[in-house]
């Protein structure tokens, strides 16, 4: 599996796989937005697109895992995690924050297996589904 920052002939892939691009043209938006920043990663397995995060600055200058995606086809193989891990020696400050809804098993097995702490809720997002903020120290001091 190859990790690597997108580029822009990546983005097709990724709308392809992400089945909420399909019909909301926002996040076919947030993805070609994502890659001009240099924000977004990808996983790749024999020259495919399997996997997709997202690693910005916006929570309180926290380094903020704001999407992880994998492939449908392609769960439960280790990728997210991966891709998760990846993002951890990328982030470029001591402490990594991301967020899940309540209902999201799958992510807050992955978080937890991966080290991340529960950080506090965010209610009246998504109606009955509170959001969990999850953190991870990566490191004691900024360097
Ligand atoms: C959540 C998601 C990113 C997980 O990616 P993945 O590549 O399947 O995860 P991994 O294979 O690395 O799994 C790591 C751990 O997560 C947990 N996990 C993953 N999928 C799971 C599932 N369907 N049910 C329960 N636990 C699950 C397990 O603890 C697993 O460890 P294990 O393999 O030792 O049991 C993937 O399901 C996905 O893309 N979902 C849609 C988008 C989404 O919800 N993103 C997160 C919120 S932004």
């Amino acid at each position: 599996m190859e990790l690597r920052i997108a580029a822009k002939t990546d983005a097709d892939a990724i709308i392809a796989f992400d089945h909420i691009a399909a019909s909301d043209p926002a996040r076919v938006q947030f993805i070609h937005n994502q890659i001009k920043s240099g924000a977004c990663y990808i996983a790749m397995i024999d020259a495919n697109v399997v996997a997709y995060a997202v690693l910005n600055y916006k929570f309180y200058d926290n380094g903020w895992i704001e999407m992880l995606y994998v492939h449908p086809r392609f769960r439960c193989q280790g990728i997210g995690s991966a891709l998760i891990r990846h993002l951890m020696n990328e982030c470029r400050t001591p402490k990594l924050f991301t967020s899940t809804n309540q209902s999201n098993v799958p992510m807050q097995r992955l978080l937890a297996t991966l080290g991340f702490d529960r950080s506090g809720f965010i209610e009246n997002l998504d109606e009955g589904d509170p959001e969990w903020v999850y953190f991870k120290r990566l490191r004691d001091h900024a360097t």
